[in-house]
């Protein structure tokens, strides 16, 4: 019988992505996957350094691994991911059990580690990352990730990124393009171009290509029907882009921006590049020229020295934009980063009254906005059968909304036009035209 695999993956669609390429590289070492972590032979743990409450969650996941490993010694169990890269020997120390930890720059020496080496560890610099082509067991048949960039080189106080993910890297065109029409020919319909900063894309590339150039070649593929991208960053969105995203038939009515916050002073504590005024204008000309397109966001309540005419000026920015959706979290310290020493850290309570406060806003304004596409026909790109509800499928409307139908199988893989029914708190229900 062929030995087994589980994946557990924390954090961002990078990280998911990420977990997919290992899927890959233990599929091709002949390893199974299974979705019970009793039955596997080697566990992976895909870590997520972006807040406290994810490393929390890591280390009591670990933990219980400890009693795994007891009684059965030749178990394999890989940490890999932001914790991995950031904590690295420490981890070693702390939990003698794990085998192997590699970094977001270090997944392919799993390959070379995983019939041989008893214990290894790799969290070196590997300026050629971004020219390798790992093999990718993808989790859906409809829609794929596609790696655009590696690393950021933005440094907001707050992030633990550039220190987890390295500098910014940007995969050559040519081998953009080669994985998106492979994936074509294999049938898949929408991509999403991943990266920390999609709009930075090609900066230090020799082939004068930029984000929106990218997307136009990209667009020339057959098959593929539908174009996304995350994550993009005010400060680098270009006319340029808009205009591109306006014309480009197939790249989606949605944006992800995130804000970050409301207040020109926290922005600037924050790092981030722009103030209110020039987010605002880019969310002004994107409206105008995509009309309908949806814009989702970030918030991060809490960040030191955030007071509470700061935290209202956020409150006014969700108000005066209305977004389709927005991630908050409250501001939490990762050591390491600039944010860590600023002066007036704000406290607990403080953070989760301003965070229960976004987010019952949010709650009302994303309904009000699923409400007034009641009544409205949309394209829905069918994704299979709904997991939450199984007597329904479920598909995504080109603005990145959930709807939910009466439909068959078949429709897998396919556009349909629904009529929207009922618009729900998190999803759209609607029926076929
Ligand atoms: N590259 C993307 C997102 C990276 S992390 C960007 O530039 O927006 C995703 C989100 O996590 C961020 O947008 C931010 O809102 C949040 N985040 C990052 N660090 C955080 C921290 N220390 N505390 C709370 N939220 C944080
Ligand atoms: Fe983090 Fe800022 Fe880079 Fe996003 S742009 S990954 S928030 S440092
Ligand atoms: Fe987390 Fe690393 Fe992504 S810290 S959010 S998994 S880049």
């Amino acid at each position: 019988m062929s030995k087994r695999f589980h994946i557990r993956t924390f954090g961002c669609q990078m990280n998911v992505h990420d977990s997919e390429k290992i899927a890959g590289i233990l599929s091709e070492s002949g390893y199974m996957e299974t979705d019970n972590i009793r039955d596997a032979d080697v566990i992976v743990i895909n870590t997520c350094n972006i807040r406290q409450k994810a490393e929390q969650k890591f280390y009591s996941d670990l933990g219980r691994l400890k009693r795994m490993k007891q009684h059965r010694p030749d178990l394999r169990i890989a940490v890999a991911g932001c914790i991995a890269q950031q904590k690295g020997e420490e981890l070693f120390k702390r939990f003698p059990y794990v085998d192997y930890i590699f970094g977001p720059d270090n997944i392919d020496k799993l390959r070379e580690w995983i019939d041989t080496r008893a214990q290894a560890i790799a969290l070196e610099e590997n300026p050629e990352y971004h020219l390798n082509e790992l093999p990718v067991k993808r989790v859906g048949q409809v829609k794929a990730w596609v790696s655009i960039m590696y690393g950021c080189d933005n440094f907001c106080a707050y992030c633990v990124v550039p220190y987890t993910r390295g500098r910014e890297r940007s995969r050559p065109g040519r081998d953009i393009y080669r994985e998106v029409k492979g994936l074509a020919e294999k049938g898949y319909r929408e991509v999403t171009l991943l990266g920390q900063n999609v709009n930075s894309y090609g900066k230090n590339l020799n082939e004068n290509l930029d984000f929106p150039d990218l997307l136009k070649v990209l667009h020339e593929i057959e098959g593929i029907e539908r174009i996304r991208f995350v994550t993009s960053h005010p400060k680098d969105l270009s006319d340029k882009l808009i205009e591109y995203m306006r014309d480009l038939p197939k790249v989606c009515e949605h944006i992800h921006l995130p804000i970050q916050a409301g207040s020109d002073r926290v922005l600037r504590l924050m790092n981030r590049g722009y103030t209110y005024g020039h987010y605002k204008e880019k969310v002004d000309k994107l409206r105008k020229a995509i009309p309908g397109i949806a814009i989702t966001t970030d918030v991060i309540v809490g960040f030191p020295g955030e007071t509470e005419e700061d935290f209202r000026c956020t409150v006014k920015a969700l108000k005066e934009i209305g977004f389709d959706g927005i991630f908050a979290f409250k501001y939490s310290e990762r050591p390491g980063t600039k944010a860590v020493e600023l002066p007036d850290h704000v406290d607990e309570e403080t953070k989760s009254q301003r965070l229960t406060e976004i987010l019952a806003l949010q709650e009302e304004i994303t309904y009000r906005k699923n409400k007034g596409l009641e009544g409205e026909v949309v394209e829905v790109l069918v994704e299979g059968r709904s997991e939450t509800d199984p007597e329904k499928m479920t598909g995504r409307t080109r603005t990145n909304k959930i709807v939910n139908f009466y439909g068959d199988e078949e429709d897998t893989g396919r556009l349909v036009d629904i009529k929207i029914i009922e618009a729900k708190q998190h999803s759209l229900y609607g029926e076929k035209v």
